[in-house]
C-alpha cells in the first residue's frame, strides 16, 4: 500500500534551507537532494523566464527532421516543418497523455502516439483521430469535438547562429537580452559559420544537476582535480585565464589563453604554486604530442573556452574540440550529461579526425571531463545528511559577483545561485 503524500505549500518550502549570505557564498547541502525543490525547479527555473538550450538547425535540416530531446524533464520534441520552420513541441499527446515520438530521431510526416493512433502534424496541430465518428454512427468522440484544441504543447523557440533555444514561459526577454553581450558574442564566435556533427556522448550521472552546473563555474578545480589538464599544460591555475560574466552573473565562460602575455609580463613557473599539492608531474611528455596541438583558428588566442549557460548547458571549446553539454535533469538524485561534439562544415578530413582526438579530452572516458562526473558523485554521495550545513563558494572573493582574471576562483558559481534563488522565489541572507 502506498502512502498517502502531503503537498507542502511552496512558501514553507522556499524557508527550508537557508542561505545565511546573501552573495551565496554558503549553499545548503539540502538544495541538492530534496525531490520538493526539483519539482519547483521544474516549475520555476525549466519553465521559468529562460531560454532553454534544444539542438542545432543542422540536426533537423530537413523538412519532417526531428529530435526528441528535453527541456528540464519534459519530453519535447524540435522539427522543421514543410515550410522549413522550426518547432518545438511537448512529446507528450494531447490524448491520454502518452509519450508520441518513440524515436530518438528522424524524419516523419506527422508524428502518430502508438497508444490510439492520434497524429499530430509538425507544428504540433492534431491532424488525425481514428475512428473519431465511430462506426456506422455509434460510438467515437462527441460531434462537436474540436481537433484545434487539443494541439501538442507548444514552446516558444528563437536561434542564434543555427543554435535553438526554446522556453515555456511569455515572460522570458527575448534571447540576445537574456545572453546578454559576452555570450551573443561567444556564440557567434563559434557558429560564426555552418557546422556538422561529428558524433554523441551521453553519460548518467548519480548526482544532483547542480552540482554539475557549479562544476562548469568552478574555474578553481580545473587546475587541481585534472591531473592530465595540469600535466600536459592545458590549463594551469597559474595560467593566463579567468571568467566572464553576464550583467546578472548568470552565466559564466570560464576561458583560458596560450600566449598573449602582456610585453615584459614574465611566463610564470610550469609547476609556480604547485609545490606542495602533489598535483602534476610537469616533466612527463606525451608520446604523441599532437593530441593537444591547437590549430589556431579564431581571432584570439583562447584556448579553452567553457561558456556556460543558465540554467543547464555549455558550450565548450578545448583546443580544437567543440562540443555542447546539457545535463538533463531526471530526478533529484541523477542528471544525464548530453554531449553533441561538432565540426565546421568546410572542415577537411584532416581537421574532423583531428577534432575528434582531440575529444578524447571530454566525455565520460575523457582524459580531462572523467573526473568531473566523479567529483560531482563524490559530493552527491557524501551530503546525504546534515542538509542544514553548507558548502563554501568563497574562491576569487565574497560580496558582488564580477569578472575574474584569474582561475583561481570559483565566483561564477554565487552568480549562479544568485540568480537561481531569485527565479526560485528563495530569499537569501537570512535564516531558515
Ligand atoms: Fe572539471
Amino acid at each position: 500500500m502506498s502512502a498517502l503524500v502531503t503537498q507542502e505549500p511552496a512558501a514553507d518550502l522556499l524557508h527550508r534551507y537557508s542561505f545565511p549570505q546573501s552573495d551565496c557564498s554558503q549553499i545548503p547541502y539540502g538544495m541538492y537532494r530534496d525531490p520538493d525543490i526539483y519539482a519547483l525547479e521544474q516549475e520555476k527555473i525549466f519553465r521559468g523566464p529562460v531560454w532553454n538550450y534544444l539542438a542545432l538547425e543542422c540536426e533537423v535540416p530537413k523538412p519532417g527532421d526531428f529530435r526528441v530531446i528535453a527541456v528540464g524533464d519534459t519530453p519535447v520534441i524540435v522539427n522543421r516543418a514543410k515550410d522549413g520552420s522550426i518547432h518545438a513541441v511537448v512529446n507528450r499527446c494531447a490524448h491520454r497523455g502518452a509519450t508520441v515520438q518513440r524515436q530518438l530521431h528522424g524524419n516523419t510526416k506527422v508524428h502518430t502516439c502508438c497508444y490510439h493512433q492520434w497524429s499530430f502534424d509538425l507544428t504540433g496541430k492534431l491532424v488525425g483521430i481514428p475512428f473519431q465518428r465511430g462506426v456506422n454512427g455509434i460510438g467515437g468522440l462527441p460531434a462537436d469535438f474540436d481537433k484545434s484544441c487539443h494541439s501538442l504543447q507548444r514552446l516558444r523557440i528563437e536561434t542564434l547562429n543555427g543554435v535553438i533555444f526554446g522556453t515555456f514561459s511569455d515572460e522570458t526577454a527575448p534571447l540576445v537580452e537574456f545572453l546578454d553581450v559576452p555570450f551573443v558574442t561567444q556564440l557567434k564566435r563559434l557558429f560564426h559559420k555552418p557546422v556538422r556533427v561529428l558524433g554523441y556522448q551521453r553519460q548518467r550521472i548519480f548526482g544532483n544537476w547542480k552540482l554539475y552546473s557549479e562544476n562548469l563555474r568552478d574555474p578553481n578545480h580545473g587546475g587541481l582535480l585534472h591531473m592530465f589538464q595540469i600535466t600536459f599544460g592545458i590549463a594551469r591555475l597559474n595560467g593566463k585565464g579567468g571568467a566572464t560574466l553576464d550583467s546578472e552573473g548568470k552565466h559564466n565562460m570560464s576561458w583560458a589563453a596560450q600566449g598573449g602575455r602582456k610585453d615584459g609580463e614574465p611566463e610564470p613557473a610550469k609547476d609556480a604554486g604547485y609545490g606542495d599539492t602533489g598535483r602534476g608531474d610537469m616533466n612527463i611528455k606525451l608520446r604523441d604530442p599532437s593530441l593537444l596541438t591547437y590549430r589556431h583558428e579564431y581571432p584570439d588566442d583562447l584556448t579553452l573556452t567553457i561558456a556556460s549557460i543558465f540554467p543547464n548547458c555549455c558550450f565548450q571549446q578545448i583546443g580544437n574540440t567543440l562540443a555542447i553539454r546539457q545535463f538533463r535533469t531526471t530526478s533529484a538524485d541523477e542528471c544525464e550529461v548530453v554531449s553533441t561534439f561538432y565540426g565546421y562544415e568546410d572542415d577537411d578530413e584532416g581537421m574532423a579526425r583531428h577534432r575528434l582526438r582531440m575529444a578524447n579530452l571530454a566525455g565520460p572516458a575523457g582524459l580531462v571531463s572523467m573526473e568531473d562526473g566523479e567529483a560531482v558523485e563524490l559530493v552527491h554521495r557524501a551530503i546525504v545528511r546534515d542538509t542544514d550545513k553548507h558548502s563554501v563558494v568563497a574562491f576569487g572573493g565574497v560580496g558582488a559577483v564580477k569578472d575574474q582574471e584569474n582561475l583561481v576562483t570559483d565566483v561564477p558559481m554565487r552568480g549562479f545561485w544568485i540568480h537561481y534563488c531569485k527565479l526560485m522565489g528563495i530569499e537569501t541572507g537570512a535564516s531558515a
